[in-house]
């Protein structure tokens, strides 16, 4: 019986691998009559077409199935036709997140931020919540382009994540009787997107909300994968829900303003996306020259995200590569008690979590970017916050490894592994 079971999932499994190989390619046919009848200047669209093509195969189908086959065919015609879509209005420096019906595009331009009403639905009430650290022309720019626009000013920092700025945000909402077809636009790093992503999932059971991050963390990973949140009780982003954004416009011309100590903690991620995904940005990186490949460094690290959130959403599994560094970063964090910033702890966390050679390489990569290359916390701290760390079971941990760059494993290990790579890489620090 079981095995009965077994050979039939077998051939399920083996007729799935088929069809994913078949459509890919049935797609890459859609591209080329899609370019060419651009190219020719004739409407890419042809209803009468795909009617015919289901009619035209149905005799290959048993008739009790003939239903379920319209079914299978309306849906892989509807991705085609998305498909040419996005090809036919999609410029060059956007990305689409592909969720379903929560799909969004993040567009990646200079001097955007003055436009960003040709993207988002401004013309209706919007709140834009910033911070005081934000240059105010920023929030500004964009209340000009909005019909009628409500500015909230929040203290920057992270304290400012927290319930009361979020009760503060509802209450604004409910006193300009925003309504369900209002939407929230939040302009400033990750602290303000997460916050101002929660008020919008929570106002009315959830309005649109758009994102516009300032910083190079919010740049190249916040803004996009739809986790917002709050600190709750001294714990960072207990409270909070998923909600993805209907667009983000990231103009990197907004950096300029920002602290070059912030700026280099927000690349620190883009390493980490670099040494488990893409061995060509971490290229990049050790080429030396940042500032002038920062459109690309944020598009690669964008495009990184983007792909593992279209494929863990709710993070189950895939999109804990994102957490590379961050076990022994958040030990660091912690023992170092706020002397250290996320971004560096989270530089110094990779470090015992790749092979020695990738080490090196890191170690060369981080120093070009002013981050810390040698861990000065108390080792018996650091391991004390590891084992208290609430992501942490009894048993041990889940961690990214790399061995090369561009490659990674995902591990459950206990604590005395995870303290031997840590000891080790101390030692070797030492010699
Ligand atoms: N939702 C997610 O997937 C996700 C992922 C990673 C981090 N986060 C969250 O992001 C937050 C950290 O974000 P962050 O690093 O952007 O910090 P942040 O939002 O606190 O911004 C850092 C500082 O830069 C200032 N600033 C912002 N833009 C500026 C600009 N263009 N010019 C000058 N100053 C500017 C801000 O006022 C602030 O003082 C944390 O709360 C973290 O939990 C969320």
């Amino acid at each position: 019986m079981e095995n009965k079971l077994e050979s039939a999932r077998a051939r399920i499994n083996a007729v799935d691998k088929e069809i994913a190989r078949l459509w890919a390619e049935r797609m890459a046919a859609v591209k080329d009559v899609s370019d060419y009848k651009k190219e020719q200047g004739i409407a890419v669209f042809d209803a009468s077409r795909e009617s015919e093509l289901i009619s035209r195969n149905l005799g290959f189908v048993p008739e009790e199935l003939a239903g379920y086959y319209i079914q299978f065919m309306n849906g892989v015609l509807a991705a085609s036709r998305q498909y040419q879509r996005d090809m036919l209005s999609k410029p060059a420096d956007m990305l689409t997140v592909s969720l379903g019906d929560r799909s969004y595009d993040i567009l990646i331009r200079r001097g955007s931020l003055s436009h960003a009403s040709e993207f988002m639905d401004l013309s209706r009430k919007v709140l834009i919540v910033t911070d005081d650290g934000v240059p105010r022309e920023y929030a500004e720019a964009v209340a000009s382009q909005c019909r009628e626009a409500y500015i909230s000013t929040l203290p920057h920092g992270e304290k400012t994540k927290c319930l009361e700025s979020f009760r503060q945000l509802l209450s604004e909402m409910l006193e300009h009787k925003f309504t369900r077809q209002d939407c929230v636009v939040a302009v400033g790093g990750g602290v303000i997107g997460d916050l101002a992503g929660f008020a919008a999932s929570a106002y009315m059971r959830g309005i649109d909300f758009y994102n516009i991050p300032t910083t190079t963390l919010s740049q190249i990973d916040s803004s996009i994968g739809g986790k917002v949140a709050i600190d709750f009780d001294s714990y960072k982003n207990t409270v909070g829900a998923f909600w993805q954004p209907k667009f983000v416009l990231i103009d990197p011309d907004t950096l300029k303003t920002l602290d070059r100590r912030q700026y280099s903690c927000g690349l620190a991620e883009a390493v980490k996306m670099s040494l488990t995904s893409d061995a060509g940005l971490f290229e990049l990186f050790e080429s030396g020259d940042i500032d002038s490949n920062l459109d690309e460094i944020i598009r690669r690290s964008l495009s990184i995200k983007k792909s593992v959130v279209e494929q863990d959403e709710k993070e189950t599994g895939l999109r804990k590569i994102l957490n590379f560094g961050h076990t022994i970063g958040h030990g660091i964090e912690t023992a170092e008690n706020g002397r250290l910033m996320h971004g560096e702890c989270v530089a110094l966390g990779m470090l015992p979590m790749c092979s020695p050679e990738v080490r090196k390489r890191l170690k060369a990569v981080l120093k070009n970017l002013g981050l810390p290359t040698a861990i000065t916390a108390d080792p018996s701290a650091v391991k004390s916050a590891m084992t208290h760390d609430k992501k942490s079971s009894k048993s041990g941990v889940t961690v990214v490894r790399v061995e090369k760059p561009g490659e990674f494993a995902l591990e459950n290990i206990d604590f005395e592994e995870l303290f031997r790579r840590f000891d080790s890489c101390l030692q070797e620090e030492s010699l």
